[in-house]
């Protein structure tokens, strides 16, 4: 099933996640055929996690420790997240990578742990503009998901792969569609060599200034199996637009 999902990064408080998800539930009501991922920041999740218990709407955090528990001050583990019913965690965001110094090493242990933990995990993987001008999107790419995945090569069917080229986030300058499916199409191509038993099962989405005029283009593409959209998530509306265009 495609998988749209909401990454609100730093914002929403939680009155303003109850606000928005009295908004939205109703105008997504009965929607069928697609899987619909909200991630809010950590405090708004105990909100959104009462007032989703009733609905199709999975939950997912943005980021989590890889340990069960411990002297980790600032860090959340898996177990307090599971326990407000998330299910997905987004892992290895390019603004972690790059704002908060998070290694390839720490993305593989965080992926490590949400599979034992059975929460899927959303890596992320994109290249900056300076990789892409040099003409290494396909490199960095592949560097980035075999760090990710090694020793865990065998569980590319119980994750998801968002491709978020770094210089279209939050830019107004996506790439197109069809830079992305080519992109896409060689994710997939990459995990059938990863793990050629079930490389053909993992959703590959597209992130990146996402919006409502743009959704339906790459949800038509062949290799785009979902959308991670951030800026234009944060309106009950739009979002449910982007939901609603294919
Ligand atoms: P924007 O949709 O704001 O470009 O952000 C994309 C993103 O980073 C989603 O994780």
């Amino acid at each position: 099933m495609k998988l749209i999902s909401a990454n609100w990064k730093m914002n929403l408080t939680p009155s303003q996640t109850k606000e928005y998800l009295q908004k939205f539930l109703p105008l997504i009501y009965g929607l069928e055929g697609r899987e619909v991922l909200i991630c809010p920041p950590f405090p708004s999740l105990c909100v959104a996690s009462e007032m989703l218990k009733d609905s199709s709407i999975k939950l997912g955090a943005q980021n989590c420790h890889h340990d069960k528990k411990g002297a980790y001050t600032g860090e959340v583990s898996l177990d307090m997240l599971k326990e407000l019913g998330i299910s997905y965690v987004i892992v290895g965001h390019s603004e972690r990578r790059w704002i908060f110094g998070e290694s390839d090493e720490f993305v593989n242990k965080k992926i490590t742990a949400c599979l034992k933990a059975s929460v899927r995990p959303i890596l992320c993987v994109g290249e900056r503009l300076e990789e892409r001008e040099a003409g290494l999107t396909f490199k960095v790419v592949e560097t980035q998901i075999r760090l990710a995945l090694s020793g865990l090569e065998e569980f590319t069917d119980s994750l998801d792969i968002a491709y978020e080229p770094v210089w279209a986030i939050g830019t107004g300058n996506p790439a197109t569609p069809e830079d992305a499916q080519v992109v896409h199409a060689y994710i997939k191509d990459l995990l059938c060599h990863i793990n050629p038993k079930h490389g053909g099962k993992t959703r590959v989405l597209y992130g990146g200034s996402v919006n409502p005029r743009n959704s339906g283009d790459y949800m038509r593409m062949k290799d785009v199996d979902g959308l991670l959209v951030g800026g234009a998530s944060l309106e009950p509306e739009s979002f449910a637009q982007i939901i609603k265009s294919f």
